[in-house]
């Protein structure tokens, strides 16, 4: 049985193409309908086995903590107002997982961000989320639970890919792959963003399995594209890496479209505005 129990969810990024919302808030609490999309990737965790988080947040954007926050005051507030059930769902939000805050101070990228957690990480493997990166699997295992089943497989760190349009890879850390083995993919090799000729069409989407090493890995890693401590150029630097093709759709909330995509896709699911979003799209039509 696998030992991953932590995770961190890095939500520090700039949100350059989604300014101006981002100049005051964190891309991460764009709301897709009444939950903000950080609340996805907590459930991700929690579904997945996962009860401890760190969310590696920015220092002038405390409105992902406020939001985990217990504020048993505003509880009784709505329960005596005659809304217990905003109570009950502000109190859910607030006691699913224990959360942790990393406040981190400058945007070295992605692996910096994550060695601002080393010390309350631990020995064990655990998981890594990218806070742009919404993925949701409706009717079966959260992407991070496949991760986790694939580890018990490998015993290797692991990150997740799905394979992406030609013209797409250079948004992307492309995989070099070897041997294939159903799901599960031997990396021979990582580019970070390829201009031309990408190793192949599998794209890292946002979700790693990682063990210790990689701090040390980070440790001798130089800046790389964009200036940024990459977390890509540390993960080729490890013994072993396999990636996993895991199901499910992936949205990139830092793209207008794909923003989009998923508020209407996760609309026409919901119970309470799903057949109403349905009549006005085939209204417009
Ligand atoms: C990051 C990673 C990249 C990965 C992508 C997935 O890039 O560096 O390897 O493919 O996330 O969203 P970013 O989107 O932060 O530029």
């Amino acid at each position: 049985m696998s030992k991953v129990n932590k995770a961190v969810i890095l939500a520090a990024g700039l949100g350059t193409r989604f300014l101006p919302f981002t100049k005051a808030v964190g891309k991460e609490m764009l709301p897709i309908i009444d939950r903000p999309t950080i609340l996805y990737h907590v459930e991700e965790c929690v579904k997945s086995g996962i009860k401890d988080i760190i969310i590696c947040v920015k220092e002038d954007k405390p409105e992902i903590e406020k939001f985990f926050t217990r504020d048993e005051e505003y509880e009784k507030y709505l329960t005596s107002t005659g809304h217990p059930e905003y109570a009950d769902v502000i109190k859910y939000v607030s006691t699913l997982a224990n959360i942790q805050f990393v406040t981190i101070d400058k945007p070295l990228g992605i692996g910096y961000s994550l060695y601002q957690c080393k010390d309350l990480l631990g020995d064990d493997p655990f998981i890594v989320i990218l806070g742009d990166d919404l993925i949701i699997n409706k009717d079966g295992d959260p992407v991070t639970k496949q991760l986790i089943d694939a580890y018990d497989v490998c015993h290797s760190p692991l990150i997740g890919v799905q394979t992406v349009a030609p013209e797409r890879t250079k948004k992307y850390g492309i995989i070099k792959p070897g041997k294939v083995d159903g799901r599960l993919i031997e990396v021979k090799g990582m580019i970070e963003k390829p201009k031309d000729n990408p190793p192949s069409l599998y794209a890292c989407l946002g979700r790693y399995l990682l063990e210790k090493d990689i701090f040390t890995a980070i440790e001798h890693t130089a800046p790389g594209a964009g200036n940024e401590i990459q977390l890509t150029d540390a993960l080729t630097k490890l013994d072993t890496l396999y990636a996993y093709d895991f199901i499910g759709n992936r949205y990139d909330i830092g793209d207008k479209e794909e923003f989009i995509k998923a508020t209407i896709d996760i609309a026409l699911s919901r119970e309470d505005v799903g057949e109403a979003t349905k009549e006005y799209i085939e209204s417009i039509k």
